[in-house]
């Protein structure tokens, strides 16, 4: 693994190899025993999105792992003025030892990777989320104790969100329903790539415009933002258009008895779910936002200290 893009690049193995490491570390950071594993190393962190977890989460991952984190707002960069991702992949690759970008063209994280000699670190375009999804199913697995066979819905808008789980839960083996209104669909490709690693591993996924038919028998359930970062003008077109895609309390109900509610954060009450679901004992959203320190310093530590 050179760099890490997009889930669907990774080998199953690959895969499970992080969700461990992730689960280690994050063992051994709460018994206080240091893993100084990226010591004398910096992350290169582009931001031309907002963002508070992701940030936090990738500072205080390189400080954990004996490294140093670089935060680098694009309007601050020349990146912002028009110098090319090719001169900034070449000069930043003579500084740092690896580059997290967040921005919305995702062909501009594939043009880091391919012009720049470090590792490049996806962490969130228009497109993907990988870090996101690698989070969700390490708290899936540490409150179902497996991931193989069972069921994730994902309802509302067919986004970075959606499609980084699809190819999560592919490689994982568990089966994905996603419910989402017509013209707001995942992309095809993402679908077809997604269906194609799921055979390997057995799972199943099913694309609807039916919340009731995508959630009955989750275990999982899962909504994002009916408004992603570059669509505020968007915003009150899509709250007509996704209301009846809410993950309220009468629609959690058709879920399994004990499934659980994720959500990447940052939510919006009283659009995409009710209070009485994100803010109830079967929603598990800290834990999920606590797991992408421990997600991302696997990703780190395995790209990082070649
Ligand atoms: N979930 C997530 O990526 O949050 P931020 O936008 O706060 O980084
Ligand atoms: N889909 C959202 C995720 C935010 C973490 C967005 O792109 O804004």
């Amino acid at each position: 693994m050179k760099h890490f893009i997009s889930i669907h690049d990774i080998s199953v193995d690959e895969f499970h190899q992080l969700l461990d490491l992730g689960l280690k570390l994050k063992k051994e950071q709460k018994a206080g025993i240091a893993h100084p594993i990226l010591q004398g190393k910096t992350l290169g962190m582009i931001f031309t999105k907002s963002s508070t977890r992701t940030r936090i989460s990738f500072e205080v991952g390189m400080y954990q792992l004996g490294g140093h984190p670089l935060y680098l707002n694009a309007n601050d960069m020349q990146l912002g003025r028009g110098e090319s991702i090719y001169d900034t992949a070449n000069v930043m690759s003579r500084f740092v030892d690896g580059i997290m970008i967040r921005t919305f063209d995702h062909q501009d994280v594939l043009d880091l990777a391919k012009y720049g000699s470090v590792p490049v670190i996806n962490a969130l375009t228009d497109h993907l989320h990988p870090c996101q999804a690698m989070a969700d199913l390490m708290t899936v697995y540490e409150h179902k104790g497996r991931l193989e066979g069972l069921k994730l819905a994902y309802i509302g808008d067919g986004n970075n969100v959606a499609h980084s789980l699809l190819y999560a839960c592919a490689k994982a083996g568990m089966d994905m329903s996603v419910a989402i209104p017509v013209g707001y669909e995942c992309e095809d490709i993402v679908v077809e790539n997604a269906k194609a690693d799921a055979k390997a591993t057995g799972a199943t996924i099913l694309t609807t415009h039916d919340p009731v038919e995508a959630i009955a028998g989750a275990d999982v359930v899962c909504t994002d933002t009916w408004t992603s970062m570059g669509q505020e003008a968007e915003k009150a077109e899509r709250v007509k258009i996704f209301k009846d895609y809410q993950i309220n309390s009468e629609l959690f109900a058709k879920s399994k008895e004990d499934s659980v509610f994720i959500h990447c954060l940052p939510a919006y009450r009283g659009y995409e779910v009710t209070e009485d679901v994100i803010d109830g004992p079967r929603s598990i959203i800290f834990d999920e936002a606590e797991n992408r320190l421990h997600a991302q310093k696997a990703i780190l530590a395995t790209l990082m200290a070649k």
